[in-house]
């Protein structure tokens, strides 16, 4: 079939025992070789909006072997400006030809004023962003007429305008909007360790039903922060972290995000099998997911 045709065909089931990782150029070739090893890719929504070209064909070949999550950076949901017109366009027009079985983005700003800056900002958490965040969100799935997750950031300051904890915060979005959420569990540790709460506080807060998807990637420490790099394999504290969390909402579709310096697919699969062998330890102890809303 052509890319630039719309496909009819469903999504593939995600299977939440699976993990998946990030579909990036320099593992192309083996992924197409062997199509049963990872449980769905994720790609960066935007590398893929022009409807032809190479990205798209690879694109087309992959989404008959492995269910995609569509991924973007650009909404910016947090953004005082108006949303973007012609990403959402874009985004939609990807979305009804790759039929992904889940589409996220950030709970963050990426530009003001029509200027766009190469990064996910937080946003101040108050009454005041909830509301217009949730109003962003609540136009964006009613434009691409599905359920969206949103993406928990990692952060380097805080405002002192914040009067919200960040994990309220999230909750209250999925809340307000029916939204899921994509917990992005190296996030989650890296703010606890930055701002210094404790991240089982932010477990806590979550509903279980909300969760879509989880992130798992690395970090550096300089000594003084971390930034999350998506550099390196997963932290022992953050596997300890994402335990805690699959233990006490189920097994839910995981990703292995790294995205620099990116090692071969078979240090990726390993980290990926890694998450695998939690799942499955984790479906024993809580086999179903009772009311999960976005399950497709
Ligand atoms: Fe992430």
């Amino acid at each position: 079939m052509s890319p630039h045709h719309q496909s009819s065909r469903p999504p593939h089931a995600l299977d939440p025992l699976c993990a998946g990782i990030g579909l990036r150029p320099p593992h192309y070739q083996a992924l197409l070789g062997k199509p049963a090893a990872v449980g769905f890719l994720e790609i960066h929504s935007e590398n893929f909006f022009g409807a032809g070209g190479p990205p798209r064909r690879y694109l087309d070949k992959f989404r008959e072997d492995y269910a995609i999550s569509a991924h973007g950076v650009g909404l910016s949901l947090g953004s005082a400006d108006r949303l973007n017109p012609a990403h959402l366009e874009n985004l939609k027009k990807l979305i009804d030809w790759l039929q992904p079985s889940l589409v996220s983005d950030h709970l963050c700003w990426v530009g003001v004023n029509g200027r766009y800056l190469n990064d996910l900002l937080p946003i101040p958490y108050t009454e005041e962003s909830l509301k217009h965040v949730a109003s962003h969100i609540r136009q964006t799935q009613d434009y691409l007429s599905r359920q969206m997750l949103v993406e928990n950031v990692s952060s380097y300051l805080e405002f002192a305008d914040s009067t919200i904890p960040e994990w309220d915060f999230l909750r209250e979005v999925a809340q307000q909007t029916g939204c899921g959420i994509l917990l992005d569990v190296n996030n989650i540790y890296v703010n606890s360790i930055n701002h210094g709460f404790d991240a089982m506080q932010y477990l806590d807060a979550m509903q279980g039903a909300d969760i879509g998807e989880i992130h798992l990637a690395g970090f550096q420490d300089t000594g003084e922060i971390l930034i999350d790099t998506h550099g390196a394999a997963v932290s022992d504290a953050v596997w300890a972290l994402y335990a805690s969390a699959i233990n006490r909402f189920g097994a839910i579709p995981t990703l292995i995000e790294w995205d620099t310096d990116i090692p071969t697919l078979d240090v990726l699969l390993a980290e990926a099998e890694k998450a695998n062998v939690m799942l499955e330890q984790a479906s024993f102890a809580m086999p179903t997911r009772e009311g999960r809303r976005h399950a497709t």
